[in-house]
């Protein structure tokens, strides 16, 4: 349990990560808040750092995260310690810094490689381990044309791997044909399981990345039927896409769902949190979450997922069942 590999690559990680995300503060998207509120930069870094001191070496941010600042937050963090992390970040999404607004997406061969050299400047080194495609819905007809861009890079030694972020088995194994293809990132936690794409990750030699391990904050249970979360929150004015909340509250149905499996999820002395990353752990040995930090008692929590290990066959039948899965 001290490390797993992402996909063919070899390149070794903790097997619970970082997600950087909500480190980068507010920025736009389609009119809607993409970020998750205010964030203090110094509290950002005294979690990277505590989480860096319980053994996490995997880091995936986006260079859309703030536009920006999430990088160099994490520059800023991992600074002088460059070569005990695996650092994982995003393209495609085309931003304006000035106004902190997404103004539209980009994933050709000049983009790709213009997009590189910017996130390598922002994070302060002179590769990227694992550099992912961020438009999950990218045309597949596009696929051997950013393969050959992405390979170019790998052959410069500007990154290492790359993979994509989408929850499309097909669109997954498009992307293994290229032979550096490392990883998917793709949507997994205990609510919302995702065997096909688990099953393209085993076909394939790849890793599984997950996103939303827990369920935006939902699985942690501080969430309740009467919170409301602010607007300027991803999770307070909702876009379309989102599951596990609505009209800026927690989705009834996940409520209930994890009202199911409190007990399971607990057992051992586990907090729901450690619960949820154990069943990721438990679901395949290629499945890495990197679960969103943005504080220091956060990364203790996550990382101390670790401590208590994977759940076993029993809980991982009983979640099912009580599930109706
Ligand atoms: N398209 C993409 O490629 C994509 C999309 C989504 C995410 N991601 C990546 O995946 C990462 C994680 O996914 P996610 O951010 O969607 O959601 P998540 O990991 O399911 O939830 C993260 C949120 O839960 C809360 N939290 C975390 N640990 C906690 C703990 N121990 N106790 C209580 N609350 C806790 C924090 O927010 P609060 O404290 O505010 O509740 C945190 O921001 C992101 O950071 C990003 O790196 C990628």
């Amino acid at each position: 349990m001290s490390s797993r590999t992402l996909g063919r690559s070899g390149i070794r990680v903790s097997p619970i990560g970082f997600g950087a995300w909500a480190i980068g503060g507010p920025f736009v998207s389609g009119g809607k808040p993409a970020g998750w509120g205010e964030v203090d930069d110094d509290e950002s870094v005294a979690a990277v750092h505590r989480a860096l001191d319980l053994g996490v070496t995997f880091f995936d941010t986006a260079d859309v995260y703030g536009t920006g600042r999430s990088e160099r937050v994490l520059s800023r963090a991992l600074a002088g310690r460059r070569d005990e992390v695996v650092i994982a970040t995003k393209f495609g999404n085309v931003f304006d810094p000035a106004t902190r607004t997404v103004i539209g997406r980009d994933v050709s061969a000049a983009y790709i490689r213009q997009a590189c050299r910017a996130s390598l400047e922002r994070l302060g080194t002179d590769r990227i381990d694992l550099y992912q495609l961020h438009i999950g819905d990218a045309p597949l007809e596009q696929v051997d044309d950013m393969i050959a861009a992405l390979e170019d890079l790998v052959a410069e030694g500007l990154i290492r791997s790359y993979g994509w972020s989408t929850d499309d088995p097909a669109r997954a194994a498009a992307f293994a044909r290229g032979p550096h293809c490392a990883a998917v990132q793709h949507q997994l936690n205990v609510l919302n399981d995702a065997p096909e794409m688990l099953a393209a990750c085993d076909a394939h030699d790849l890793a599984s990345v997950n996103r939303g391990p827990l369920a935006m904050g939902l699985l942690s249970g501080k969430y309740g039927p009467d919170t409301r979360l602010p607007m300027d929150d991803v999770r307070g004015d909702s876009p379309p896409w989102m599951r596990y909340f609505a009209d800026g509250r927690p989705a009834p149905e996940f409520l209930v769902k994890l009202d199911a499996i409190r007990d399971v999820l607990t057992s051992g002395g586990r907090t729901l949190a450690q619960g949820a990353l154990g069943w990721l752990l438990a679901r395949s040995e290629r499945t890495v979450p990197i679960p969103g930090i943005r504080t220091v008692a956060q990364a203790e929590q996550n990382a101390g997922a670790l401590q208590h290990g994977p759940l076993d066959e029993t809980q991982l039948r009983q979640i099912d069942e009580l599930l109706g899965r």
